[in-house]
């Protein structure tokens, strides 16, 4: 299994903004946007390019071009503030969405709603700002390769040691991007030292 912390001091700046629980809603969607893109640019650093010919206005070139679509499966409903970036980034990329739900109890997630483009023949980024137990990546991981994904990697901002573990158990071939690997879980499997629940900051819920 491969693991990337992302190292850089703007990661380091907006995740220590995010954790501040003083953090209102609409900055806290601002600095997962400028995450988001930071992880989107290491996540896809390997993706394939291909030769393409052009004319620049003084001569003609070959240059090489994006060889292979992208696909972007959030996690709803938090994982829907990592998909603008993606949008923004790639311009031929489709978007999935798996919805999926903890429960307050067993923090175990039930699904509640699923939509993907065809995913064969994509790079199929699967993202979800917290990877706690990995119940629920995992589950979201399931249904993209039913659908037909092959090439896949999970994006998330901030995970812990025990969704990893989880994630590299189940789907070992899955390369985990993230800004930070977290301590451990609480009694309640939250992230510590985390940030809360992500989607209730996201959304003042
Ligand atoms: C959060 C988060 C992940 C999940 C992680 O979502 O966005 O999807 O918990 O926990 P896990 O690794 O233990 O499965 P939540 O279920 O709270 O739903 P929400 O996005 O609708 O707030
Ligand atoms: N989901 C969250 O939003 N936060 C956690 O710490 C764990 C799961």
């Amino acid at each position: 299994m491969a693991l990337t912390v992302i190292q850089h001091p703007l990661v380091t700046h907006v995740l220590t903004h995010l954790r501040d629980k003083t953090t209102k809603p609409a900055l806290f969607r601002t600095l997962c946007d400028q995450i988001t893109l930071l992880l989107a640019l290491e996540a896809t650093r390997d993706l394939a390019t291909e030769e393409k010919m052009i004319d620049t206005p003084l001569e003609p070139m070959i240059g090489r071009v994006l060889a292979k679509p992208l696909a972007v499966v959030p996690i709803l409903r938090a994982g829907l503030v990592m998909v603008e970036p993606f949008l923004d980034l790639f311009p031929d990329v489709s978007v999935g969405y798996v919805g999926l739900e903890r429960d307050h109890i067993t923090a175990i997630a039930h699904s509640y709603y699923c939509k993907l483009p065809p995913l064969d023949g994509r790079r199929v980024l699967v993202v979800d700002p917290m990877l706690a137990t990995g119940g629920s990546a995992v589950q979201a991981l399931d249904v993209v390769k039913t659908a037909g994904a092959k090439d896949l990697a999970l994006v998330c901002i901030v995970s812990a040691p025990e969704g990893v573990a989880l994630v590299a158990q189940r789907h070992p071939e899955v390369p985990i991007f993230t800004a930070a690997l977290d301590r451990e879980l609480n009694a309640k499997k939250y992230i510590l030292p985390g940030l809360g629940d992500f989607g209730d900051r996201l959304y003042g819920t």
